[in-house]
């Protein structure tokens, strides 16, 4: 989603800034812009489309500056035109600012500013509140020239409804830059007489060495050696500065040619940094300080309720699977964006987790605290150290998968079913699960990286399969038990970056419905593995073929599919607790393959952003 960056330091702004923006593109946007102050005036530069589009526009008219904010928009309040591009800059010219977020009464401060004269060239929200912005500094006489942008920004923001995540700069104070949030993540950089502002880590581009989160109701003036923090409400601020671990973070293609290549192909390293240090042979368990919460309040737990969002839900779903099964503790799984208005009545003893890989998704953090509001405690799960979902829960499990920059979630998956595994496993152990059952879990997860890379092996394969079936226009994706959501994720992951409709289905519901979709034109891949379901799914997947739909199989039983299915993938048999991981990979690659295949833009899939920040 919109991703900003700003610059205040001793070096030329402009490329600093549209490498920024470079290291945002992943997050998805639509049109990108530039801001940059020089010699007491703002140069603006903005277009729809691609970041390069920018930087070739940047190119034409050079500017030498060392303070800027840019932005690349993901469009909500008007349509994809350079004149809805950010920076948006008040009438009067005085300043000019990028916005992350929604402003909801973004009507009634247009009204009320169009009455005071100013006028407005966008349809964007956020056109608001640079002119208000504009509006408190003239009304604001009382402060000194010094603190007077910042009240004028900090009296602006008094007035919103909604979300931001905002940075301001001002032809009257060239070596000050504004930065404020609510709602969306901003965070601010130190580096070497520089300080800089971003919505994520990556927009630093390598730059900074130390990390501020700032906090919701929070605004910082910055200049190029200062930080000052205060509240809306104007108390000033102690703030943390965090060192960054660029390694963690760091993003580069290597040899693959897309990100989501990439990031296929690490899983067995990133379920490796999962269980790291996770597990005790000794007592066949699983180790978690990070949930900061004793065995014996665990043993009290009657309930756990698990909230996410995208695949982040599947891996919840998954969740609700091995929590039951291994540790016999009811498991609820509700849609964040549900859960935060739909008031569901919580039992007393109830454990709440969200699943984020991202940590920043509005809906997860609201649905987080929600339940915090509500006295529950909340744990979570995500992939970035530092986020807000991190940072605002009780406890919680960092996945360490690395950076994952593709937009259709792959590696973020596999380390937050295999954390909910150990979870399950912990709990289990906490209470019923035998030594001896604890022990096969055990063997199980630690046999998990080399199992994926066996698996991994069948990329030729499938690859083929995925040209032969990429042109289809519809797709049934069918699974039981613990690969029904994997099932569904199949069917988001084809759906998101090839733009196929694609369903997910329980391989049972089939024929309450989904089965009037079966045709020559509609294939379905259905999962069939080696259990007491399998004889059903066999059955399923020859009322399929007697209707002519064509069927891959995902399968560790090969053999019971002959004669059955068109195409078989086979996958290692396996124990049951790591099955829905090892049976992700296939659809992950089918999908990869069936988007290069149709020539898609893969790791930026149309309308679609990583980090989803507004709701
Ligand atoms: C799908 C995908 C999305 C995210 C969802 C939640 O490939 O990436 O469905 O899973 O937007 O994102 P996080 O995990 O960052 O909260």
């Amino acid at each position: 989603m919109c991703g900003i960056t700003g610059y205040i330091g001793c070096r030329d702004a402009a490329p600093i800034l549209i490498e920024g923006l470079r290291k945002l593109e992943y997050r998805g946007y639509d049109s990108a812009g530039l801001a940059l102050l020089s010699k007491g005036r703002l140069n603006v530069c903005k277009k729809k489309g691609r970041v390069a589009v920018l930087a070739d526009e940047v190119a034409k008219k050079p500017v030498s500056s060392h303070i800027g904010i840019s932005h690349t928009r993901w469009a909500t309040h008007g349509g994809v035109t350079d004149e809805n591009a950010h920076p948006h800059v008040s009438s009067d010219g005085r300043f000019a600012l990028v916005h992350n977020g929604i402003i909801e009464n973004f009507e009634q401060m247009k009204n009320f500013l169009i009455e005071k004269g100013y006028t407005f060239s966008s349809q964007t929200d956020t056109e608001a509140l640079v002119n208000l912005i504009a509006y408190h500094y003239d009304h604001r006489t009382d402060d000194t020239m010094e603190n007077r942008f910042m009240e004028a920004v900090r009296k602006a923001l008094m007035h919103v409804e909604g979300t931001y995540g905002i940075a301001v700069i001002s032809p009257l104070h060239e070596v000050q830059m504004i930065a404020a949030r609510k709602g969306s993540p901003l965070l601010i950089g130190i580096g070497k007489d520089e300080r800089l502002v971003s919505s994520d880590v990556l927009g630093f581009a390598g730059r900074a060495t130390n990390v501020i989160y700032l906090e919701d109701g929070q605004i910082a003036s910055l200049t190029t050696d200062n930080c000052d923090i205060v509240t809306i409400s104007n108390k000033p601020i102690d703030f943390v500065v965090n060192e960054i671990d660029w390694e963690l973070e760091n993003a580069d293609l290597g040899g693959a040619t897309h990100y989501m290549e990439k990031e296929i192909f690490e899983q067995p390293k990133a379920l490796e940094n999962a269980i790291r240090g996770r597990i005790s042979d000794d007592e066949s368990t699983a180790v978690l300080s990070g949930l900061n919460i004793s065995p014996s309040e665990l043993r009290q737990i009657d309930r756990i309720l698990f909230c996410s969002c995208g695949t982040a839900w599947h891996a919840c779903l998954v969740a609700e699977y091995l929590i039951e099964k291994y540790a016999r503790i009811p498991v609820e799984v509700e849609y964040a964006s549900e859960f935060r208005y739909r008031n569901a009545p919580l039992d007393k003893n109830t454990l709440v987790f969200v699943i984020s890989q991202s940590g920043e998704t509005i809906d997860t953090l609201e649905a987080l605290r929600e339940s915090k509001r509500k006295g529950y405690k909340t744990l979570a799960i995500t992939n970035s150290v530092g986020s807000t979902i991190a940072r605002e829960s009780d406890g919680g499990l960092y996945q360490y998968a690395g950076k994952e920059v593709g937009v259709a979630s792959t590696k973020a998956f596999t380390s937050q079913v295999v954390i909910c595994l150990l979870i399950a496993l912990y709990l289990g152990r906490l209470r019923d699960l035998s030594y001896a059952e604890g022990r096969e879990i055990v063997e199980a997860i630690k046999s998990l990286p080399s199992l994926v890379e066996e698996t991994l092996k069948q990329a030729p394969l499938i690859e083929k399969i995925a040209k032969k079936y990429a042109h289809y226009k519809d797709f049934l994706f069918l699974g039981r038990l613990s690969e029904y959501p994997i099932a569904n994720e199949g069917a988001l992951k084809l759906k998101e970056i090839s733009y196929i409709h694609s369903e997910g289905y329980p391989a049972g519901e089939m024929k309450h419905g989904p089965i009037a979709l079966v045709s020559p034109e509609c294939p379905t891949l259905i999962f069939g593995n080696s259990g007491s379901a399998l004889p059903k799914i066999i059955s399923n997947a020859q009322e399929i073929k007697a209707r002519k739909g064509p069927i891959i199989a995902v399968t560790d039983s090969p053999e019971a599919f002959e004669g059955v299915a068109d195409d078989i993938i086979a996958i290692p048999h396996v124990h049951k607790s790591i099955r829905p991981i090892i049976s992700t990979i296939p659809i992950q690659l089918f999908a990869y393959y069936v988007a290069v295949e149709l020539g898609n833009d893969v790791d930026k899939p149309r309308n679609l952003a990583k980090a989803v920040t507004v709701e």
